[in-house]
C-alpha cells in the first residue's frame, strides 16, 4: 500500500448561504501524521467533510492523490480514504462485529462470499482496539469510550492508506486517548498510512503528530511541524489564549501551559 496525500486548493466550503472556510489551500503530506486544531466551531469538521467528499466546495477543489475527488469513483475513494465522523451514527441495534465488518464492503463486490481474509481484518481491527471480546455486544449497550473504539475498528477494517478521524480521542480517558494515539503512530509508522486527525488536546497532537494544521475563527492560522506551529502567538491568534509553550522534558515536543 503505497502512502497518499490530500490536499487542497482554494477550498471554499460551508453550509447553504453560511461559508465557513475560505479559500483555504493546505496539504496533509503523504505517509505523515496530521492533527487539524483549533477552537469549537471554527470548522474542523467541516474541513474534514470537504476531504471526504461528504460536502462539496462552493469554490476550489480538493486532491487525493493527482486526482480530483470529485472526479474520482465512489468506490475507488472508498478503498483509498476512511473517515470517521465526529458523530456517527448506527443503525439500531447493531451488533460491535456486524459495526466492524461495515469496514469490508469497498473491498467487496455485490454477489462475493464473506472471505477468510475480510473476517482476518475485521478480527485485526477489534484486537487493535482492544475490543476483541466484543463482537456480539450491541454497540448501543457499550460505554462512550468502548463505542469510540468500536467506530475506530471499522474505519481500521476498512483498510485504507488514509485514514480522517474527527476527534478520536474525545470520549477517552487518558490511558485510552494514548493508547488510540500510539495506535494510529503505529499505522502511519509500519504500514504508512497517511493519517489526518482532528485532536483538542494541544499536547497529545504536538507529541504524535508530524504536521499540524492550526485554524483559527477566521481560517488557518498556520501549519506545519509542530515546534514551529505550536507557540505563544499563534495560540493567541487561534484560541485567544495566553500560554507559554516549553519543551516538553520527556519528547522535546511543544508543551502548552496555559497562563
Ligand atoms: N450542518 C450544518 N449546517 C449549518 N451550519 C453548520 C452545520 N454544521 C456545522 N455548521 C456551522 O459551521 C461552523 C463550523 O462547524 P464545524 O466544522 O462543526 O466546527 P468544529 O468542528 O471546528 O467545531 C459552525 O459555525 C457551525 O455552527
Ligand atoms: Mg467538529
Amino acid at each position: 500500500m503505497s502512502a497518499i496525500s490530500l490536499r487542497t486548493e482554494s477550498l471554499c466550503v460551508g453550509y447553504r448561504d453560511r461559508s465557513v472556510l475560505e479559500n483555504l489551500t493546505i496539504g496533509l503530506p503523504a505517509g505523515q501524521s496530521t492533527a487539524i486544531l483549533g477552537p469549537n466551531g471554527c470548522g474542523k469538521s467541516t474541513l474534514l467533510s470537504a476531504l471526504a467528499r461528504l460536502l462539496a466546495p462552493s469554490h476550489g477543489r480538493v486532491f487525493l492523490g493527482d486526482a480530483d475527488i470529485h472526479k474520482t469513483k465512489t468506490r475507488l475513494l472508498s478503498r483509498q480514504l476512511a473517515i470517521l465522523p465526529q458523530f456517527p451514527i448506527a443503525p439500531e441495534g447493531i451488533l460491535v462485529g456486524e459495526l466492524v465488518k461495515r469496514g469490508r464492503t469497498p473491498w467487496r463486490g455485490l454477489f462475493s462470499p464473506w472471505s477468510a481474509t475480510d473476517t482476518e481484518i475485521c478480527q485485526k481491527a477489534l484486537i487493535a482496539v482492544g475490543m476483541e471480546g466484543f463482537a456480539e455486544r450491541p454497540l448501543s449497550e457499550l460505554s462512550g469510550g468502548q463505542r469510540q473504539r468500536a467506530w475506530l475498528a471499522l474505519v481500521l477494517a476498512q483498510d485504507t492508506p488514509l485514514l480522517l478521524l474527527d476527534e478520536p480521542t474525545s470520549f477517552l480517558d487518558l490511558p485510552h486517548q494514548i493508547e488510540v494515539l500510539r495506535l494510529l503512530q503505529n499505522r502511519n509508522k509500519n504500514a504508512g498510512t497517511t493519517v489526518v486527525s482532528v485532536l483538542h488536546d494541544l499536547n497529545l497532537a504536538g507529541r504524535f503528530n508530524d504536521h499540524i494544521v492550526l485554524l483559527g475563527p477566521d481560517g488557518l492560522v498556520t501549519k506545519g511541524p509542530p515546534e514551529t506551529v505550536i507557540t505563544p502567538s499563534n495560540l493567541k491568534k487561534a484560541f485567544d489564549l495566553d500560554a507559554r509553550v516549553i519543551s516538553d522534558p520527556v519528547t522535546n515536543r511543544p508543551m502548552v501551559v496555559p497562563l
